[in-house]
């Protein structure tokens, strides 16, 4: 349960680098708009250009991938009136807060991380500073804006736990209770879906194959053949979800589809269970294209005026720097910094 001293708030973020794709959509967008409309929280929601360039990012790709992004937020049904929309960059208070917190966390912490190890990889001396104190970053995000609940895909729930970790350490060391400790929100059929290639790898940006995934800019051939192409085994479709324990590939199919028909996986297989691949393929196909077409027709109705969209985000940024500003200079209140006043 969160703490009612808290206003209900979701954060969360992704990261401008790359296309968006099916797994972004599944596992984080389409729930950041569910939670918009629920209205039960404040929405905030981020194109984290900060944590991007902690891998090389050439600048005009930036700027174009954070553009693109933000009309995919958009066009997939993030309202900038209802929730916040911004870009990290225009709300310094993110990087200021994750200094304080770089001071926080302990090395050992962020050594730990699955995804410092596997980005990493054999050559940790190369690695920015920036990537090892990625999730110091993404904490000063969550917490900044004293973030209830974050949705996020089942590959993020390390960084959150560590969240948490810094926010306890935080409020333990200087005897407040100022950070709260933030829920993660990882729910749905599609927490984690897996490369259309190989079923025990996640669905992923940096994956060479582009036939591993289904990115939001594909076309209706291409989204339809990717699936036609997708791996399975050669049963047909158990009738219940037990059926399908030791089947990765047909999992992440049956996952991916009731995700995008917003349906149980046991109403799944009451209708397809006992049907070959080959009935059930096309039908997710023409699903897949009916749910994302759309949406990618209008991210590139939205990207014809980059201007809306800059305004868009600075607009987002003043908005939340009204709740940022605040959040930090008690942050330096506590911790012993001389500034004006609190308010
Ligand atoms: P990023 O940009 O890698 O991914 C964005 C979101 O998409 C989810 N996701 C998936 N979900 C299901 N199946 C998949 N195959 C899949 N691939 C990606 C991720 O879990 C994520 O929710 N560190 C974050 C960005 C971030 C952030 C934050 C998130 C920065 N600050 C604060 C939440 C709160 C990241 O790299 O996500």
């Amino acid at each position: 349960m969160s703490d009612p001293k808290f206003t209900p708030r979701v954060f969360s973020g992704i990261q401008p680098s790359g296309n968006l794709h099916l797994g972004n959509y599944l596992g984080a967008l389409k729930r950041f708009v569910d939670m918009q409309d629920q209205g039960a929280f404040e929405t905030v929601y981020c194109m984290v250009d900060l944590h991007a360039i902690t891998v090389w990012q050439e600048p005009r790709d930036l700027r174009h991938a954070t553009r693109e992004l933000c009309a995919g937020f958009i066009a997939a049904g993030i309202d900038p009136e209802r929730s916040i929309l911004i870009n990290q960059s225009q709300v310094p208070e993110h990087a200021q807060l994750a200094w304080v917190f770089n001071c926080v966390a302990r090395m050992g912490w962020m050594g730990r991380m699955t995804q410092w190890k596997e980005k990493s990889g054999r050559n940790a001396e190369a690695a920015s500073l920036g990537l090892f104190a990625y999730p110091s970053l993404m904490a000063a995000d969550i917490l900044v804006y004293h973030a209830t609940h974050v949705p996020v895909g089942e590959d993020q729930k390390q960084h959150l736990e560590l969240t948490r970790d810094i926010a306890a350490k935080f409020n333990h060391d200087y005897g407040v209770d100022f950070f709260p400790l933030t829920e993660p929100v990882i729910e749905g059929a599609a927490t984690r879906v897996m490369s259309l290639r190989d079923g025990s790898r996640k669905m992923s940006k940096s994956d060479p194959s582009d036939q591993s995934r289904i990115n939001m800019s594909d076309d209706a051939d291409t989204i339809a053949r990717k699936i036609r192409r997708a791996r399975t085994d050669s049963e047909p479709l158990p009738s219940e979800a037990r059926g399908l324990e030791h089947r990765p590939e047909a999992r992440n199919l049956v996952n991916i589809y009731a995700a995008l028909a917003d349906r149980p996986v046991d109403r799944v297989l009451a209708e397809f269970g006992g049907r070959p691949f080959s009935e059930f393929k096309p039908q997710l196909a023409d699903l897949a294209v009916a749910r994302l077409a759309p949406i990618s027709a209008e991210m590139a109705r939205l990207m014809d005026n980059e201007d809306e969209i800059d305004r868009i985000l600075s607009r987002g940024a003043a908005r939340a720097r009204e709740i940022t500003a605040p959040v930090l200079r008690a942050t330096y209140d506590i911790i012993g910094m001389v500034g004006p006043k609190r308010i």
